[in-house]
């Protein structure tokens, strides 16, 4: 039973957006050790102006989900993942990272002191987590900060894609490379993301709903801007791209194990250009995105068409359910992916 009153909003009608809720909190690592935390109502984060998030884009974040149950219980999907991976991500940026103790405190922490903005099950919305790292320390010359801030605000969304469960139409991007091996395209940086800005822009203008990404050779399929990819061919096969310059998806991850419990023959590996011709469906998929249907991919002014009217597939339906069904707790969890957070 809910011990609390829910905020009054329109649930169903949530867009992927920020909304300020009540409490996030800010951990700083000073002279060799985190501290224990500030949790705050304020929405603003006091940086030094030499701060080296500011000039040298020292600045990562993660993002994960909290799903309502059917009887009110808040469910983290694998957040030790998102912990592991900003890990990697501050390796990769010269950070400090929090510890996976200290970053699943601090989701549970805020989450808890916001529980009256968890969504109520079934309304296609959600409680969103965003752990952010930022290189704080003043300083001006290029090296890794002295300080680091570690904050955690989450915000309840809708989804991400207009429409939920409804399908997109992708573009090829031939100019714009978003990562390369040996680059950071497997952190979560924030200035991947500003790169990828002006490909979004792009493809919206024309009437896209996001840019699907090649790898640095432009032979190889990598990713989307906030998402990774995967498609389907006869014969049941899942096949997703193997890259060096891709992130590193947990929701692809859960969608591989879950595709081969159903009977899928999972394949992860290059996947080339013109294999898109090859497949009966294909998708985006990550924790903003859950699985959203491909409609059409365009590529040189080539459209192939996967979905008639927009439908999803068969294929992408049964995999949606499956996650989304243990995401909820409406199916048992065998690999103990979910952990209930106490918000009583
Ligand atoms: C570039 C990129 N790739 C893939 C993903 C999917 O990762 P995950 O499934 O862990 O959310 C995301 C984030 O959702 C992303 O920003």
């Amino acid at each position: 039973m809910t011990t609390f009153e829910r905020a009054p909003l329109n649930y169903a009608e949530l867009p992927f957006g920020y909304q300020k809720t009540d409490i996030n909190v800010r951990y700083i690592w000073r002279n060799g050790s985190w501290d224990a935390g500030t949790e705050t109502d304020s929405e603003f984060l006091p940086l030094p102006i030499a701060a080296p998030a500011l000039h040298y884009g020292q600045a990562l974040f993660e993002g994960l989900k909290v799903y309502t149950t059917k009887d009110d219980r808040a469910l983290l999907f694998r957040a030790e993942q998102n912990a592991r991976r900003m890990q990697h991500s501050a390796e990769m940026l010269s950070m400090q990272a929090p510890p996976e103790e200290l970053f699943l405190e601090a989701v549970e922490r805020v989450v808890r002191a916001n529980r009256r903005f968890l969504p109520p099950y079934g309304e296609g919305a959600t409680l969103y987590v965003r752990p952010l790292l930022l290189g704080s320390g003043a300083q001006i010359g290029v090296a890794p900060a002295e300080e680091y801030v570690f904050m955690v605000l989450v915000t309840p969304v809708g989804p991400y894609f207009k429409n939920g469960f409804s399908s997109t139409k992708l573009v090829i991007e031939d100019e714009i490379v978003r990562a390369m091996p040996g680059g950071i395209g497997t952190a979560k940086a924030g200035g991947n993301y500003a790169a990828g800005m002006r490909a979004t822009v792009k493809a919206k203008k024309g009437g896209f709903g996001e840019a699907l990404y090649l790898d640095s050779t432009k032979r190889f399929i990598d990713e989307l801007g906030a998402g990774n990819f995967f498609g389907i061919r006869e014969g049941k096969r899942y096949i997703t791209p193997a890259s060096p310059s891709i992130l590193h998806s947990i929701t692809n991850d859960s969608l591989q194990t879950l595709a081969s419990d159903l009977g899928y023959i999972v394949e992860k590996r290059p996947v080339p250009v013109g294999e898109l011709f090859d497949f009966v469906e294909t998708a985006a998929c990550g924790t903003a995105a859950v699985i959203t249907p491909v409609e059409s991919i365009t590529y040189k002014g080539e459209t192939i068409t996967y979905l008639k009217d927009g439908q999803p597939g068969p294929h992408c339906t049964e995999l949606y359910n499956a996650l989304t069904a243990l995401q909820t707790g409406d199916a048992p969890d065998s690999y103990g992916w979910t952990h209930e957070v106490n918000i009583n």
